[in-house]
C-alpha cells in the first residue's frame, strides 16, 4: 500500500520519479506527489487523484532537480487531499519525507512536537517524520556534528528509533542537496543500481526499466544513496557492505504490451507463467526436485500438521494445497486466513510446518503469522513471486512462482502459479515420503504438464463468456456453487468478481445451499456452477438443479459431458484431474468478471477501495 520512487543521478528527476509511480499506481491511488531539491530549496508538487494529475500541476515541467523522492498514496490516516499527499515537510521546508506503512505511536509524537511548537498541517501520521528530524537535527545530540552529512543522518535515524509501526522512509533536504536518505522497517524498499544514477522503489516494477541490479534493503537498515554510490548503515550507524542481486525480470513484462489493461494481459500470460513456474522442477520419469529448499526425510517424517496461511486470493491458492497435501502426502493440512491464525493462539511446535503463500511476499498480516509459527519453534516455508521479498527472507525456507510482475490488483496468474507450484511441492513431499503410488504422481506431473496448453484452449474461445457477461453485467448479486476443488475456485470466482465489478456475490459449496443460502435464491438471479469432478456430477448438478427450479439463471462451467438439463449458458474447458482443476476453472470466471467490469465502464486495474499490497494490518 503506498508507492515510493526516488532518483538520484544526473537525469531531471521529475520524469523519472511520475513515470515510476505510474508503474506504482496499483499500490494506491488516491493522492501523488514529488519533491525535488532546486537549487537550494525543496520544491513539492502534489495533489489528491492519480498519478496522471501531476502533469497537469503547475510548475511541474520547470523542476530541474536532479534528486527528488515521490509516493503514490492509499489513505489511512486522513482522506485523500492535497494537504494529506506526500511528501510532507518540516515546518521549515528543510526535510521532505515520502512514507509507506503506520505509524502507531503518532498521536504521542504529534503531542510531543506540537509541546515543541510544530505546527501540523495534515491528518496524516507521516508528516511527524519530517518534523522529528527536524528537531533531532536542531535539538538533538546530533545538532553539534559539524559535518551537515553525519549530521543529517543521524538526525534520521534519531526519528527513526522514536516511531513504532511500519515504514519505508525516503528524506531529502538542501542542507546535503545530492542525496537521498532511505530507512525501512516491514515495509518493502530496494534500491537499484543504474548506470545513469541510482534509483529507489517500494516494487522493483517500477525502476525495471532502468536497472535489474538491486539491493533489498533489510528492516531496520538505513541507506545512503547518492548519484555513484550506496552506502549502507545498520541501526547503530556501522556502515557495511551489501551484496546486489540481478532480478531477471523483463522490463517488457511490466508494462501492457497492447492490452487495454494488465489485468487482461495477466490473464493471457497464465500459461506462460504455468510452463515458468513448472520450469525444470521435474520431468516425467524423474523425481520432483527443490535444491533451493533441501527439505530431509527425517524431517519431514515428523511433520503431523501442516498450516496453509495467507490472505485473499492466496488463501483460495492455500485451500487447493490443502487438498494436494492431504492426498498425496497424507499430512492434515488446515488452511487459516492470517490476519486470523495469528489472534487465535493456533496450536503450533517444532512437528508443525508452516506454509505462507504471498504473491507480493509483503502483505503484513501473512508476515505476522509467519514471525508468530517461528516463534512457536515450526518450520516456515513461504511461496512467493517476488524474490527478496519481506517474506521470503523471514522463512525458513522459500520457493517462487514464477508469474512474472503482476500489476493489476485483482490477481490472476500469480493464483494460477501458486496452485502449481504448490502441486509440485506436495508431490515432491510425496516422493520424499513414499505415501504415493508413484504411477499416480507420474500422471499428476503428465496432467500439469499439458496444463498450459488447455488454458490457451479456454483463452481462444472466450465468446460464451462475453456474451453471458453483456447480458448480466447490470444484476446486483450473483451465486457461485461448487462442491470439493470446484468449491474452493468458486471462492476465487466469486472475490474477483467483487473486486473489479462491485456486484455481490456469494460462494456456496453446493451441498450446503439448502441449508440456508438457497433462501436468497429468487427468479432471475444468476447463479454460477463449476463442475469438474466425475464423482460429484449427479450431486453437483441435482444442487444446481434446485436453484434451477427457484428461476435462476444459471452458467455452467465443466470439463463433464452433462446429461440434458436446463441451464442456460454451458462454458466447456479441457479434462484435467479434479486435484488441479482450479488451475483451468478459474480462468473463465476470471475473464467474466473482466468483461463485467469492461461492460460497467469500470477501471479494471484500480477498483475502488483496493491496492495490490497490503502492507498494513
Ligand atoms: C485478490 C487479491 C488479494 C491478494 C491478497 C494477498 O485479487 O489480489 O486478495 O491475494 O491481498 O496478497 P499477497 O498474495 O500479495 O499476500
Amino acid at each position: 500500500m503506498c508507492g515510493i520512487v526516488g532518483y538520484v543521478g544526473s537525469k531531471k528527476a521529475t520524469p523519472i520519479l511520475i513515470d515510476g509511480l505510474l508503474c506504482l499506481e496499483y499500490r494506491g491511488y488516491d493522492s501523488a506527489g514529488i519533491a525535488t531539491i532546486e537549487k537550494d530549496v525543496i520544491k513539492v508538487m502534489k495533489d489528491k487523484g492519480r498519478v496522471n494529475n501531476l502533469y497537469n500541476l503547475d510548475g511541474i515541467n520547470d523542476l530541474e532537480g536532479t534528486v527528488g523522492i515521490a509516493h503514490t498514496r492509499w489513505a489511512t490516516h486522513g482522506k485523500p487531499s492535497k494537504e494529506n499527499s506526500h511528501p510532507h515537510l518540516d515546518n521549515s521546508n528543510t526535510f521532505a519525507v515520502v512514507h509507506n506503512g503506520i505509524i502507531e505511536n503518532y498521536s504521542e509524537l504529534k503531542d510531543f512536537l506540537s509541546l515543541k511548537r510544530y505546527n501540523f498541517i495534515s491528518q496524516t501520521d507521516t508528516e511527524v517524520i519530517p518534523n522529528l528530524i527536524h528537531y533531532h537535527y536542531t535539538n538533538g545530540p546530533e545538532s553539534v556534528i559539524e559535518d551537515n552529512y553525519e549530521r543529517f543522518l543521524t538526525a534520521v535515524k534519531s526519528a527513526v528509533q522514536d516511531l513504532k509501526g511500519s515504514y519505508a522512509v525516503e528524506v531529502i533536504s538542501p542542507l546535503c542537496p545530492d542525496e537521498v536518505i532511505v530507512v525501512r522497517k516491514d515495509s518493502p524498499l530496494v534500491i537499484g543500481k543504474g548506470t545513469d544514477g541510482n534509483y529507489i522503489a517500494s516494487d522493483i516494477p517500477a525502476i525495471l526499466k532502468y536497472t535489474k541490479d538491486f539491493y533489498l534493503l533489510d528492516d531496520n537498515e538505513f541507506a545512503v544513496v547518492t548519484a555513484d554510490k550506496v552506502k549502507f548503515y545498520d541501526n547503530s550507524l556501522t556502515e557495511h557492505n551489501k551484496a546486489i542481486k540481478n532480478i531477471e525480470w523483463d522490463a517488457n513484462a511490466a508494462g501492457k504490451d497492447g492490452y487495454e489493461d494488465y489485468m487482461l494481459k495477466e490473464i493471457f500470460e497464465q500459461p506462460t507463467a504455468i510452463r515458468e513456474t513448472i520450469g525444470s522442477r521435474f520431468r516425467l520419469g524423474e523425481k520432483c526436485s527443490f535444491d533451493d529448499i533441501e527439505i530431509s526425510k527425517e524431517y519431514l517424517s515428523k511433520v503431523n500438521k501442516i498450516y496453509i496461511v495467507a490472505c485473499g486470493t492466496a488463501m483460495h491458492a492455500g485451500l487447493t494445497g490443502k487438498t494436494l497435501i492431504e492426498k498425496l502426502c497424507k499430512i492434515p493440512t488446515v488452511v487459516d486466513i492470517a490476519s486470523e491464525f495469528r489472534y487465535r493462539d493456533p496450536l503450533i511446535d517444532e512437528n508443525t510446518l508452516c506454509i505462507y503463500i504471498s504473491q507480493s511476499g509483503e502483505t503484513a498480516d501473512t508476515i505476522a503469522a509467519l514471525k508468530l509459527a517461528k516463534s512457536k519453534g515450526a518450520k516456515t516455508l513461504a511461496i512467493s513471486n517476488v524474490i527478496g521479498s519481506s517474506i521470503t527472507r523471514e522463512a525458513d525456507y522459500s520457493i517462487y512462482t514464477h508469474a512474472g510482475p503482476e500489476i493489476a490488483v485483482a490477481s490472476t496468474k500469480a493464483y494460477t502459479s501458486q496452485v502449481v507450484l504448490i502441486a509440485i511441492l506436495a508431490m515432491y513431499f510425496a516422493e520424499i515420503l513414499g505415501t504415493c503410488d508413484e504411477a499416480c504422481i507420474e500422471e499428476l506431473k503428465a496432467d500439469l504438464i499439458d496444463l498450459p496448453s488447455k488454458v490457451e484452449q479456454i483463452l481462444d474461445n472466450t465468446d460464451v463468456i462475453k456474451t453471458f457477461a453483456n447480458k448480466v453485467y447490470t444484476e446486483k448479486d450473483m451465486f457461485f456453487l461448487g462442491r470439493g476443488t470446484d468449491y474452493n475456485v468458486a471462492l476465487e470466482g466469486s472475490l474477483k468478481l467483487k473486486e473489479i465489478t462491485y456486484i455481490h456475490s456469494e460462494a456456496n459449496a453446493a451441498g450446503e445451499l439448502k441449508h440456508g443460502p438457497i433462501a436468497l435464491i429468487e427468479n432471475g438471479v444468476t447463479v454460477i456452477g463449476i463442475i469438474t469432478d466425475e464423482k460429484l456430477v449427479e450431486k453437483s448438478i441435482s444442487n444446481i438443479q434446485e436453484v434451477v427450479t427457484r428461476g435462476a439463471k444459471t452458467l455452467i462451467i465443466t470439463n463433464q459431458i452433462l446429461p440434458n438439463s436446463h441451464f442456460d449458458y454451458v462454458i466447456n474447458i479441457p479434462k484435467t484431474p479434479p486435484l488441479i482443476s482450479p488451475i483451468l476453472s478459474v480462468v473463465p470466471m476470471q475473464l467474466l468478471s473482466y468483461y463485467i467490469a469492461k461492460a460497467k465502464g469500470l477501471d479494471v486495474d484500480k477498483p475502488r477501495n483496493l491496492a495490490k499490497s497490503v502492507t498494513v494490518e
